[in-house]
C-alpha cells in the first residue's frame, strides 16, 4: 500500500491531502481496502454511491449498456438519454434537462442559462448573480465565481465579473443587493461544502416571492443536497417551494461522471448552437440515471432514507448533548453535521484507523454523508467509534 501511496505522490497533482488508504471494492455500505481491510462508509465518495456498492440491478443496467453502446454525441437520440430526461423531469418537477459531466458543469450550464433568459426578454443589462457566503458550487471558473470562499476565489481571478454575496438566511442582506441587473439568485438548500447550512423556510419562501416578483431566475444547486438525500428527491420539496432551475449530480449516476441541470419552460431559454457537450448525458451515463431513478422507486430508497436519517438525527442529538467540543447538530435527512469546536481532521482520520470512513466539511464540521441504503445497525456502529474516538 505505501508503494502505491509513494507513487501516487509523484504523479498525481497535489490538489488533495489525501488519506493514506488505498481503496479496492465495497460491497453494500462497506468498502475494502487492498490489504482487506474493511470499513464503513459515512462518507459515500461526497455523497455520490446513493445506492452504496456493487448494487446488482445497477451494474447489471451498466453491463447491459456498455453492450450496446457507449457514446454517439448528443447529434442523436438514444434510449437511455430520453427514459432519464423523462425520469429525472418527472422527480423534479422540471420540463426540460440538459445532462452534464459533473455538478459544476450543470452550474455553468444554470448561469449561461439565466443570461439567456435574461437576453431573450431583451433585458441584456441583466448579467449580474447573487450568491451566497459559504456556498460552494464547484472548480470551473464560473462555478468558482459564485463560491462564496475566498480561499476558492481569490487564486484565480479575474473571475466572472457581476458576482454579489449575500448572508445565507438573510433575506435583508440579499434585498440590498438586488437591483436591474440582477439575472439570478443562486443558492444551496443545503449548503454541503460550507458546513452543512440549512436554508430557513421563510428564507426559501422570501427568495422565490423575490424571485417572482422581479423576474430574476432562482437557481437552486441540488448536487450535494439532491436526488433523495433529504428524505424527498429534491432536497427542495421539503419547502413547498419550486425553483425555476436546478442543477443535480452525484448521487443521479451512483458513481459514474453525471450531472444534470433542468428548468421550467418558461425558462428554457437555450437553442440549438447556444450550449453542447460532447459527452453530456451520453447513453452509458444516462443508463446509469435511468437505473438508478427506478431503483430509488421499486427499492423505496426514499422511505429508508427517511427513518434511518431520523435515527441518525437521534444519535447525533445525543453526542450534541453528551460532548462539550460539540457545539452544533445541523442537516437533515443523511446529510447531517456536527460542528466542533476544533478541527475534526485528526478526528476522521482516527476513525478511518478503526474502519469508519468520514468527512469534514470545512475545518469544524463532521459531515455524514453514508449510502442512502444504511441501515440502523450500521448508525449504531459508527456512532460507537465517533464516541471512542470523541472520548
Ligand atoms: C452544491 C455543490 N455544487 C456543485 C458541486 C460541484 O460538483 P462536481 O464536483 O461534480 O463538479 C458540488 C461538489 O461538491 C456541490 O456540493
Amino acid at each position: 500500500m505505501n508503494n502505491l501511496i509513494d507513487k501516487g505522490e509523484q504523479y498525481l497533482l497535489h490538489t488533495y491531502n489525501r488519506f493514506p488508504v488505498v481503496f479496492e471494492k465495497g460491497e453494500g455500505v462497506r468498502l475494502y481496502d487492498i490489504c482487506g481491510k474493511e470499513y464503513l462508509d459515512f462518507f459515500s465518495g461526497i455523497g455520490v454511491n446513493a445506492l452504496g456498492y456493487g448494487h446488482k440491478k445497477y451494474l447489471y443496467a451498466l453491463h447491459a449498456q456498455l453492450d450496446k453502446l457507449i457514446h454517439i454525441s448528443n447529434y442523436f437520440y438514444t434510449v437511455p438519454a430520453v427514459n432519464a430526461a423523462e425520469k429525472f423531469a418527472k422527480a423534479s418537477g422540471m420540463d426540460r434537462v440538459f445532462f452534464t459531466n459533473s455538478g459544476a458543469e450543470a452550474v455553468e450550464g444554470a448561469i449561461k442559462l439565466a443570461r439567456k433568459y435574461a437576453y431573450e426578454a431583451g433585458k441584456k443589462e441583466r448579467t449580474e448573480i447573487i450568491a451566497f457566503n459559504h456556498s460552494f458550487h464547484g472548480r470551473s471558473i464560473g462555478a468558482v465565481s459564485v463560491t462564496g470562499t475566498d480561499s476558492y476565489r481569490e487564486p484565480f481571478g479575474p473571475l466572472l465579473p457581476g458576482v454579489k454575496f449575500a448572508v445565507y438566511n438573510d433575506i435583508q442582506s440579499v434585498y440590498e443587493l438586488v437591483n436591474d441587473r440582477t439575472c439570478a439568485v443562486i443558492l444551496e438548500t443545503i449548503q454541503g461544502e460550507g458546513g452543512i447550512n440549512t436554508a430557513d423556510r421563510e428564507f426559501f419562501a422570501d427568495i422565490r416571492k423575490l424571485c417572482d416578483d422581479k423576474d430574476i431566475v432562482m437557481i437552486d444547486d441540488e448536487v450535494q443536497c439532491g436526488m433523495g438525500r433529504t428524505g424527498k428527491m429534491f432536497a427542495y420539496q421539503n419547502y413547498g417551494v419550486t425553483p425555476d432551475v436546478i442543477t443535480s449530480a452525484k448521487g443521479i449516476g451512483n458513481g459514474v461522471p453525471v450531472g444534470a441541470f433542468a428548468c421550467r419552460e418558461k425558462y428554457a431559454a437555450l437553442k440549438p448552437g447556444d450550449h453542447g457537450s460532447t459527452y453530456g448525458g451520453n447513453p452509458l451515463v444516462t443508463a446509469a440515471v435511468d437505473s438508478v431513478l427506478s431503483i430509488f422507486e421499486e427499492e423505496k430508497i426514499l422511505e429508508n432514507v427517511r427513518e434511518s436519517g431520523d435515527y441518525l438525527y437521534e444519535k447525533l442529538e445525543d453526542i450534541f448533548n453528551e460532548y462539550d467540543c460539540v457545539k452544533e447538530h445541523r442537516g437533515m435527512g443523511l446529510m447531517q453535521g456536527l460542528l466542533l469546536d476544533c478541527g475534526v481532521k485528526d478526528i476522521i482520520g482516527k476513525a478511518l484507523d478503526k474502519g469508519v470512513v468520514l468527512i469534514s466539511a470545512g475545518e469544524k464540521v463532521i459531515r455524514f454523508l453514508p449510502p442512502l441504503i444504511i441501515k440502523k445497525t450500521d448508525i449504531d456502529e459508527m456512532i460507537s467509534v465517533l464516541m471512542e474516538v470523541l472520548a
